[in-house]
Parts: C-alpha cells; structure tokens; sequence
C-alpha cells in the first residue's frame, strides 16, 4: 500500500503543479492584457466605415476585392447575389463551423449594415 500511496502522492503533485502553471500563465496572460486572458473581448471597433471595417475584419478571408481566399467570393456566384438584408443576417450570424465567425457581439448593427453595403458596392466591377 505504500507504493500506491506514494503515487497518489506524485499525482496530487502533478496536478497542482499543472493547476498553478495555467494559473501563472493566465495570470501573467491578464497583467499584460494578453487576449488569451479569458473573458477579456478584443477592443470595441468604433468605425462606422464598411470599408474600413471591411478591410478589418473580412479581407483576410474573403479577399480586399471581395472576390475571396480562405472563403468563398461575396461578389460572385450565388453570394454576389444575395440581397443586402441577407447579407447582414449571415454576417451576424456567421458560420462558425465553417470557419466564417459571427459578427453580431464584434459589430454592432450599423457597423454590420455599412460592411454589407461596402460588399454590395464592391459588386459593381464585376
Ligand atoms: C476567418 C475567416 C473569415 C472571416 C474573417 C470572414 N469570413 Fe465570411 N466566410 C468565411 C468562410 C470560410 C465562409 C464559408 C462558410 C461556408 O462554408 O458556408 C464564409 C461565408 C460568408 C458568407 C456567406 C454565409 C452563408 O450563410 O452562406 C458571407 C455573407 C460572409 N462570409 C461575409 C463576411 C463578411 C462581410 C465578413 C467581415 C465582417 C466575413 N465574412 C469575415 C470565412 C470568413
């Protein structure tokens, strides 16, 4: 019974140890404001700008032109199409399945309405 009493021991050991390394990351993570401290959000965008907020938080993956990289073209096919009331519902919402995050705490409604009809002017070349 020793031996199973030491190990317990070893493990009661681990874990606190484990629990105090998170502890000390998180911690240092929130002194220097980090954004892996948990419930701390990304700073509030204040643009009211589509293009601006476009090029912020949509080109990365759909493209500066809109014509798509990592997601799909919002300027061609079935999504260059899309009503601009539609557009704003899936920018809300977002797919975060499918990689494309959900706007509706980052952005507010007017923000999320001037990125969708920065969108649908970007249609216009094609
Ligand atoms: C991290 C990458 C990423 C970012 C950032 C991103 N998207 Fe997407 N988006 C995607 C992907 C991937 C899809 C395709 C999802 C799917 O498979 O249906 C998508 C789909 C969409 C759709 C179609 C959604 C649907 O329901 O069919 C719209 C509209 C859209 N994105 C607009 C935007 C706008 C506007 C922004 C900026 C506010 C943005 N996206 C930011 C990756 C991204």
């Amino acid at each position: 019974m020793a031996e199973s009493g030491a190990a317990k021991a070893w493990i009661l050991a681990f874990l606190l140890m484990a629990g105090l390394g998170i502890g000390t990351l998180v911690g240092v993570g929130c002194l220097v404001g980090a954004n892996t401290c948990p419930g701390k959000s990304r700073p509030k965008q204040t643009s009211t700008d589509g293009k601006v907020l476009y090029l912020a938080n949509c080109a990365a993956c759909h493209g500066i032109d809109g014509r798509g990289s990592r997601g799909p073209s919002l300027v061609q096919g079935a999504l260059g199409s899309l009503p601009t009331d539609d557009l704003i519902h899936k920018i809300g919402k977002g797919k975060p399945l499918a990689g494309m995050p959900r706007f509706s705490k980052e952005l507010d409604e007017g923000q999320i309405r001037a990125v969708a009809a920065y969108v649908v002017s970007l249609r216009g070349g094609s």
